[in-house]
């Protein structure tokens, strides 16, 4: 006999996919704007050499700047082991720590470094390493490593967005060093940032001088393309003339900083701070998507594209009540937007010894009926 609960739990499970679907398709609706152009799909073959795009793929600023990164041949590239992968991520944030440290003395960038740690993350998520892109969301950090590993969880993020336009391999990776960089004003403030309380008018107004800031300490390292330094200017920019630094017209926004400020956003929702929780990912998107004069429509659907509402490295709990981690996304099917799970509980609770993969493309009677926060 089926019990009510049963049909209770199997109607929120579906109420549960239907709102995940209607976020996607109302995300196409009201963001698919005149001359909005179809985003094109990643591109597969991420180690080839790519030469800077002489179209400029219809980019603002990219017919004036020049993309200032030789191309870099990897010919046996493959997708790395998990530990390598966390190996990349912690090398790029001790290398971001060691530069925002030195910032307050307008220090050196080793720009040969950063341009090859960020050829390293745009080839992985070129090839669609999940694990990588997952330590974006779930990367953990003490609160002394927040500005480090926020910058590179953004990079991570921004690039998946490049990714989803498109991106030549010189833009991906222009754009991902413009995202490192994006706050390398902020380590001088960050002891206000990061404080309990609320901050006061006064704190606030100095926390926004961080753009300026940043745009001083990159114009020192000569070495870094005009649109790194208009990112760390521009990022809290909005197309409403909702951010800061003022803004004489939106359209002058580069397309890089709407990227990463997008990236910005929705990387600081879906982590903790001292005063909040961090948002669930499909929360973060409610939020975004609420303010959609802020950021650009086709930018928000290919965050929502390439991302995802379950990310990967989310925890759910199944229909099942076992309790899952999603591993790979399904792209292509909305109404289940998860291709596969690692089963880490059983459903009684119980950790599995032995690793457990669940397949959803062959699956229709499994949904998600939870997703869980994962602890800190
Ligand atoms: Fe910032
Ligand atoms: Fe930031």
């Amino acid at each position: 006999m089926v019990r009510l609960s049963e049909i209770i739990a199997k109607n929120r499970a579906t109420a549960r996919q239907i709102q995940a679907k209607s976020l996607l398709e109302r995300a196409r609706k009201e963001l698919s704007p005149e001359g909005a152009k179809e985003t094109a799909s990643a591109k597969s073959t991420a180690y080839e050499v790519i030469s800077p795009d002489a179209e400029g793929r219809g980019q603002q600023g990219a017919e004036t700047s020049e993309v200032r990164i030789s191309p870099l041949v990897l010919k046996e590239a493959k997708v790395v082991s998990d530990k390598e992968d966390l190996e990349l991520y912690a090398e790029t944030v001790s290398f971001m720590k060691e530069i925002l440290q030195g910032s307050g003395n307008d220090g050196f960038i080793d720009t040969a470094r950063i341009t090859a740690l960020t050829d390293k993350i745009v080839g992985q998520l070129s090839l669609n390493n999940g694990k990588l892109y997952s330590l974006a969301f779930t990367g953990d950090w003490q609160d002394e490593d927040h500005l480090p590993c926020h910058s590179v969880n953004v990079c991570i993020l921004s690039i998946e967005v490049g990714l989803g336009l498109g991106y030549s391999r010189p833009e991906l990776i222009e754009l991902g060093i413009s995202a490192l960089l994006h706050d390398i004003g902020m380590a001088e403030y960050a002891h206000i940032s990061n404080q309990t309380e609320k901050l006061t008018a006064e704190e606030y107004s100095q926390v926004k001088e961080h753009t300026d800031r940043g745009l001083q300490i990159l114009k020192k390292n000569g070495n870094l393309s005009e649109r790194a330094l208009q990112v760390s200017r521009q990022h809290h920019m909005r197309l409403d003339y909702s951010g800061y630094p003022e803004e004489p017209e939106a359209e002058s926004i580069d397309e890089y900083s709407r990227i990463v400020g997008l990236a910005d956003v929705y990387q600081a929702m879906v982590h903790p701070r001292p005063y909040r929780d961090r948002f669930l990912p499909l929360e973060a998107m409610r939020e975004i998507l609420a303010t959609k004069k802020a950021f650009e429509p086709r930018l928000i659907k290919t965050l929502i594209e390439k991302i995802g509402v379950y990310p990967i490295g989310s925890l759910v709990e199944l229909n099942t009540k076992e309790m899952a981690e999603v591993i790979e996304l399904n792209h292509s099917v909305h109404l289940r937007p998860v291709a596969k799970f690692r089963i880490i509980r059983d459903s009684d609770g119980g950790k599995l010894k032995l690793n457990k993969l669940l397949d959803m493309t062959a699956r229709t009677g499994i949904n998600i009926k939870k997703v869980m926060l994962r602890k800190r």
